[in-house]
């Protein structure tokens, strides 16, 4: 990560770096069912992490499009698990 947005968004502690309240305070933590609910829009990011392994090929395929749907045309998605589509 660049110096700028290191010394912007994180304090160093030791030899760490701790993320500002600033951008804590900004964090909503709420359930979401993949399956069932409806999506955000406007998406920066959008994490999953071995969560669609659990789910069918037909339902994968409907929470990718709902996941392309709910970012932004520059937004990212980071995925640590698998998959086949
Ligand atoms: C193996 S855990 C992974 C947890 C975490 N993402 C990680 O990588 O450590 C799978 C998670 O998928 C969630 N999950 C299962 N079905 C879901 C659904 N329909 N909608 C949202 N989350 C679901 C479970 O609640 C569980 O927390």
């Amino acid at each position: 990560m660049p110096d700028d947005l290191k010394k912007k968004y994180f304090t160093k502690i030791g030899a760490s770096y701790q993320i500002s309240d600033d951008v804590k305070k900004r964090v909503e933590f709420k359930e979401h069912n993949l399956l069932r609910d409806a999506y955000p829009t406007a998406c920066d990011m959008i994490v999953c992490r071995n969560v669609v392994i659990y789910f069918t090929d037909d339902a994968k395929e409907e929470i990718y499009i709902k996941f392309n749907q709910a970012l932004k045309k520059t937004g990212f998605y980071l995925s640590a698990a698998r998959s086949r589509l």
